[in-house]
């Protein structure tokens, strides 16, 4: 009896031995593997003073240059890691997609009340539910027939252009939030003046004011400094921000609601929602919606205008492009009507210059960061919990070893025959990955379409001159921001004939 009492309690210590001394190995592995490659740290601000407040995927190339693909840094206890290619990217965000799917917790959108927007959200069901009504109604254009609603505000975008050239920005800027306002809350834009593009506006730019106090991040402590204390403004400037954003999703989903009920209401992605949720004494889920309602023009509207008047910079710099476009728009349509969705398929030369466009000029560089959730190694290197991991999608976009002269805005590169016919296409990353990529790309695609062949159809995109008859150049410089936004550039947008005007005149706009 004794003998057998000892062996058993033998067995079990020798099993508890040996899985502790494996759990030692496998630690101890761990420690020994290194992180992936990067600039030297110095003890305890790591990289902090290496890293530039602007252009930092420029600096990120640069890294990648002396560290490969992989580069690791430490913003002050921060870990960072920078992928410079889409192969990694893939491994990491699509395959490894249960590891990398979470998102920082930045100080500013949780001191604003910001962490409602699905692009802030950190990975978990609220996410998922998200994602979910998203998906449903803006990665097909069916539910909300929204390519009708893209066609008739590109109507009215084409007659403002002919009235207002000058204002070309504004007008780019107009055209998603037109179509984003129908489609979400059945809301018509009538004129500029628009509360709730304004609220809306006034929203995005309070977000993205909030990235200037990025170094609570790095120095997360001073978030408890009282707001008395001087240079704690970031308190007020994260109050206001929260108020702002409470008042836009809350005033434009009950005006919505409400014509809903008075049976004024346009189908749009809230009306359905209410039909199928709404029971007595409640809807169901209405706080996720509110939120992902609110979230669609933040995450849209910008985004997508900036991607416009990215064309308008390539058809600046680039004429002859310009010029085969409308040579291949007149071949196929002819000129006595303007494109149309159904002609998509029969301009292979516009779908190319379409996704150059989403290729030259990068419109979010680093998409937006994902986190590792746990540790994890891959090829060979420690990925701590709680990296920061960022894919330099302004990278993979200007790889050499992918696109030949990739500064060069050439939409042959994708026609048959052409270097990059077989090559990853834009669209394949510039909307990130995951279980986190964008959720708008279809929508975002469509419109991108639309407004270019009919702008080209319609104008001709020519530089201003000087006093002295030479062409101003265009305004090139993107703005350092999550999104590269770019301004203005002096130019003449010009009907391209008589005919053309009276074409953009007779446009249904109702
Ligand atoms: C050309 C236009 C656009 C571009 C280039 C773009 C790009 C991106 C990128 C790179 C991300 C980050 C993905 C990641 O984390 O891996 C993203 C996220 C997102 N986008 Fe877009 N986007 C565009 C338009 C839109 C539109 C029109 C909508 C809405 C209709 C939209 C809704 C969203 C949302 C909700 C997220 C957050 C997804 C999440 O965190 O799970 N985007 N977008």
């Amino acid at each position: 009896m004794l003998k057998y009492d000892f062996s058993l309690l033998d067995g079990c210590a020798i099993s508890v031995a040996l899985t502790v001394t494996l759990l030692l190995r496998r630690l101890s592995k761990r420690s020994r593997l290194s992180l992936p490659p990067g600039p030297p740290r110095y003890p305890i601000v790591g990289n902090l003073f290496q890293i530039p407040t602007t252009y930092l995927w420029e600096k990120a190339c640069e890294w990648a240059k002396t560290y490969g693909d992989m580069v690791f840094i430490d913003a002050a206890g921060v870990p960072m890691l920078f992928i410079n290619s889409h192969e990694i990217a893939v491994d990491l965000f699509n395959k490894r997609s249960s590891n990398y799917s979470t998102r920082p917790e930045f100080v500013m959108p949780t001191l604003g009340g910001w962490k409602w927007t699905t692009p802030l959200m950190p990975y978990g069901e609220e996410l998922r539910k998200h994602r979910m009504y998203l998906q449903k109604f803006y990665q097909t254009p069916n539910v909300l027939n929204y390519l009708e609603v893209q066609q008739k505000n590109c109507n009215v975008f084409l007659q403002s252009m002919l009235e207002h050239p000058e204002h070309y920005e504004e007008h780019m800027g107009r055209l998603p939030a037109a179509v984003l306002m129908m489609n979400t809350y059945g809301h018509q834009v009538e004129n500029e003046n628009d509360r709730y593009v304004k609220l809306g506006q006034d929203c995005v730019r309070a977000s993205a004011g909030t990235a200037d106090y990025f170094f609570l991040d790095l120095l997360p402590w001073l978030r408890h400094l009282p707001e008395w204390f001087p240079g704690a403004k970031f308190h007020t400037v994260a109050r206001e921000a929260r108020d702002l954003s409470h008042i836009y999703k809350n005033e434009i989903y009950a005006l919505s609601k409400k014509k809903l009920l008075d049976g004024t209401a346009k189908e749009c992605m809230t009306t359905i929602f209410l039909g199928e949720n709404g029971q007595e004494g409640g809807v169901k889920d209405e706080k996720e919606f509110v939120d992902v309602a609110a979230t669609v023009f933040l995450a849209g509207q910008e985004t997508s205008s900036t991607a416009l008047m990215n064309l308008v910079l390539a058809m600046l710099k680039y004429p002859e492009i310009q010029r085969r476009a409308q040579e291949e728009i007149d071949r196929v349509i002819g000129r006595d009507r303007l494109p149309a969705f159904e002609d998509r398929e029969n301009l292979p030369y516009i779908k190319a210059l379409c996704s150059e466009v989403l290729r030259w000029q990068v419109i979010l560089p680093f998409g937006l960061p994902h986190v590792s959730s746990q540790d994890d190694v891959y090829r060979g290197y420690h990925i701590p919990a709680g990296t920061m991991v960022m894919a330099n999608l302004w990278g993979i976009s200007q790889d050499s070893r992918l696109y030949p002269d990739p500064l060069e805005f050439k939409p042959e590169r994708w026609l048959p025959g052409g270097c990059n016919h077989d090559s990853l296409r834009p669209e394949e990353y510039v909307f990130g990955y995951g279980r986190r990529i964008c959720t708008g790309e279809v929508w975002a695609d469509n419109l991108l379409y639309i407004a270019t062949v009919t702008l080209l159809a319609a104008f001709n995109i020519e530089p201003a001159l000087d006093p002295n008859g030479v062409p101003i150049p265009p305004n090139e410089r993107h703005k350092s921001s999550v999104i590269r936004i770019i301004g203005p550039s002096q130019c003449n947008i010009t009907p391209r004939s008589e005919k053309h005007v009276s074409l953009i005149r007779d446009l249904e706009v109702a």
